[in-house]
């Protein structure tokens, strides 16, 4: 960012101003830096607005045309690599007027008629974060999609569900998968009703009060697929709380993806051993042979704290901002681009995981649900459903557990005998009931674990994808 301003020869500003900014203040002023990455927008933007013009009656139906194929020559030459503006453009709505103008001639300048680049940003903004936005809804199936992949080869498979991260009842491990599914499916349901909100166009608010000339804003929010415009031009050019509510469930999504993370995380330590990372998703240490370390997972847990921090930074920028635009406004853009390649690279890196960076190991999680006391819960169901207050149930069973610990036992090793010790109602259908698959399977209620429940979840998540 240490480049020298170019001098222009050519001012930017009125004949108000004598003498040129001080180089260092130029560049600290400039945001075609970052801004560059909204140029498609802005083209599109100012073709809308070359385009109203022209149907208003504003400039003559042939500058409009010349207007909108100078800018379309524009896009081909940033395509091609051929339009680099630098610092001396500042940014860039001036750096197009500027290219357009040397395109086109004088009339390029008849473009920033009856707009600001107040609205001019405002409006990029909103066309750039509608697609990122779209981009995202898909890439959030594409990962739900994986998860229900998973899910259906994994129905019957068990793994141990946890409280406090310690051992609780085990799961059909669909289940488990499932619970990402919908969390997922919050995220995308959130981000539609955001796009609403994101797809309101600004354009024609001015510099803050709106213009003097008979311009049409529904003409150029219908050309720009916008589903309506702003009604008070000073809340058009200085609201954000379109980005503030996309950092919020781009937050979200950081919430779900990091704790699916630590979760791998978990699964994949030598203490788990329930998935192995498969050598294309994780690597290897520089020291330690041995090591092979879940490097995706972590850098996703890593990565949520900037988009929250992204989120606090843009409520800070806007907090008790005066109306309408301030300059102060130009610091939502690299918030904003680093959330969204953020959410995006994440989102990316962890359906790959999942399609095909690791694998469950059944051995293992039959192993974990086999010998354990998460079958409690179920001795204590099996007595109540035989009339013994719960509560006196799980007493008894306490007891139970305390002694096998003692004995280095668990449940499924008592005799018949002992358990009728314990108390008359046990009978030998006590050991089916304790069985980690039937324990899962009878947690039937909607929502639960329970093969059939999990079969029916499947099948509505499926449905809901399409
Ligand atoms: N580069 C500016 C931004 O990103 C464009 C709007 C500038 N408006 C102004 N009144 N200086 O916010």
């Amino acid at each position: 960012m240490n480049t020298q301003p170019q001098p222009s020869g050519q001012s930017t500003w009125s004949q108000r101003f004598e003498s040129a900014l001080h180089p260092a203040i130029a560049r600290f002023n400039a945001s075609i830096g970052f801004d560059i990455q909204l140029i498609e927008y802005d083209l599109t933007g100012s073709q809308a607005h070359a385009q109203m013009l022209a149907h208003t009656g504003i400039i003559a139906p042939a500058e409009g045309e010349t207007l909108v194929q100078g800018l379309e020559q524009i896009r081909q030459e940033y395509r091609e690599g051929k339009f680099t503006p630098g610092i001396e453009a500042e940014d860039i709505h001036f750096a197009v007027e500027r290219r357009l103008t040397e395109l086109v001639g004088d009339v390029g300048k008849k473009l920033h008629t009856a707009r600001s680049r107040n609205d001019q940003v405002g409006t990029d903004t909103r066309l750039y974060l509608r697609d990122q936005i779209q981009q995202i809804r898909t890439q959030l199936r594409d990962f739900q999609t994986a998860l229900l992949t998973l899910a259906e080869q994994n129905v019957e498979t068990l793994i141990p569900g946890y409280t406090h991260l310690q051992r609780a009842q085990p799961l059909s491990l669909a289940h488990h998968l499932l619970a990402y599914v919908e969390m997922t499916q919050r995220d995308w349901e959130r981000l539609g009703e955001i796009y609403q909100r994101v797809n309101v166009s600004p354009l024609g608010s001015g510099a803050l009060a709106g213009t003097t000339f008979p311009i049409d804003r529904h003409y150029t929010a219908q050309l720009l697929n916008f589903g309506g415009v702003y009604a008070n031009s000073l809340d058009g050019v200085s609201d954000r709380d379109f980005a503030i509510e996309f950092l919020c469930a781009a937050s979200l999504i950081m919430v779900h993806l990091s704790r699916m993370s630590e979760e791998v995380i978990l699964w994949a330590s030598e203490e788990f051993r329930f998935v192995t990372l498969k050598d294309s998703c994780s690597t290897g240490s520089s020291i330690m042979p041995q090591k092979k370390n879940p490097d995706v997972p972590e850098l996703v847990r890593g990565k949520t704290g900037r988009v929250f921090g992204h989120l606090q930074g843009m409520l800070v920028l806007m907090k008790g901002l005066p109306l309408a635009y301030n300059k102060d406004l130009q610091e939502d853009k690299e918030a904003l681009f680093d959330a969204v390649i953020t959410v995006q690279s994440c989102l990316e890196a962890m359906t790959i995981l999942l399609q095909e960076g690791m694998e469950f190991r059944r051995d293992r999680l039959l192993a974990a649900v086999s010998e354990d006391f998460s079958n409690a819960t179920d001795v204590a169901d099996y007595l109540a459903a035989k009339g013994v207050p719960f509560r006196e149930a799980y007493n008894l069973v306490g007891k139970v557990v305390k002694t096998s610990l003692a004995q280095d036992k668990l449940l499924k090793d008592l005799t018949l005998d002992e358990w009728q010790s314990l108390h008359p109602a046990f009978e030998a259908d006590i050991y089916a009931a304790i069985a980690p698959q039937q324990v899962v399977a009878a947690r039937n209620s909607f929502g639960g674990t329970g093969f059939d429940q999990v079969r029916q979840a499947l099948a509505t998540a499926k449905a809901r994808m399409n």
